[in-house]
């Protein structure tokens, strides 16, 4: 029952909205995005890191997990499995095997060609097994799990290279945002954005979606984007219930009671950020 998420994202980008990518981290914090997506009738992109996956037991238990909660939770909006930021052909094919609907390459940090060619050979794979592709020109800053990276703004005619040549589904094209949280606001190249997407005619993904503003998210929909990844802004949300729960109460030795709070706020983030997506209804 999973898709892939290339017919979410055309209709995303035709429509003027955005699919969230949220990240997940184990098994309440699943269940807590879908709760989420299925009560806001709307479409969504489970994110897992590579560093992710093997927190959980590896993509195998990740697929096994999410199938059984798409039946239990009787979930019937579009969901996608995505693996997020894979690093190289290796990790990608174990993510389709196991039963992913959609998978980033981010050959971001080598040489446009080579970075081509890799998303290539991972188009190849995907594609006749029904799975979407993302890949990535110029760097995100930040870090997230261990993936470091100074920003470095995508170049117009390497990102229609990439969608041409490569065949890609959807195109990170880096432009100035940042995984992890901002100092201020953020630089966004929105002028090259509008350029890289009527160039490429490939929906755009915006990566470190957490910490932009409401009025620049907007901006970059408009002009593009149809996939919007978050991650720090539901971790920053779940550790601040967890924590406070702690701190209020400190009989609570149950496991479950302590993090239900954590489950609850992600909850209510994802469903408040799914609405400044626009992707509320769209299911
Ligand atoms: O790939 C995942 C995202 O780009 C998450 O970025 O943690 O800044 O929200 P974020
Ligand atoms: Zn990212």
């Amino acid at each position: 029952r999973l898709v892939n998420m290339t017919a979410m994202l055309n209709k995303a980008k035709e429509e003027g909205y955005a699919v969230g990518q949220f990240n997940i981290n184990n098994l309440e914090w699943t269940q807590a995005v879908l709760q989420a997506a299925q009560e806001s009738n709307s479409p969504i992109i489970l994110g897992v890191s590579e560093g992710a996956g093997k927190y959980m037991g590896g993509p195998a238990v990740v697929a096994a997990m999410v199938n059984a909660l798409l039946e239990t939770m009787d979930i019937t909006v579009p969901v996608a499995l995505h693996l997020d930021h894979g690093s190289s052909f290796e990790t990608v094919k174990e993510a389709i095997d196991a039963g992913y609907s959609s998978v980033m390459i981010d050959g971001s940090h080598d040489p446009i060609d080579d970075n081509i060619e890799l998303s290539k050979k991972v188009v190849e794979y995907a594609h006749p097994r029904g799975v979407s592709v993302e890949a990535e020109v110029g760097t995100v800053g930040g870090e997230e799990d261990g993936v470091i990276g100074g920003v470095q703004y995508a170049d117009l005619d390497e990102c229609v290279r990439m969608v041409n040549e490569a065949g890609v589904d959807a195109l990170a094209a880096a432009l100035g945002s940042v995984h992890g949280t901002y100092d201020g606001e953020p630089k966004l190249g929105f002028d090259e954005m509008q350029a890289i997407s009527e160039a490429t005619g490939a929906p755009l993904v915006l990566h470190g979606g957490s910490g932009i503003p409401e009025h620049q998210i907007k901006k970059a929909i408009e002009r593009g984007h149809a996939k919007i990844n978050v991650n720090t802004e539901l971790q920053q949300q779940w550790t601040a219930a967890v924590r406070e729960k702690l701190n209020s109460d400190d009989k609570v030795y149950d496991p479950r009671k302590v993090i239900a709070p954590g489950k609850d706020a992600i909850v209510k983030i994802t469903k408040e950020t799914m609405d400044m997506f626009g992707s509320t209804n769209k299911a």
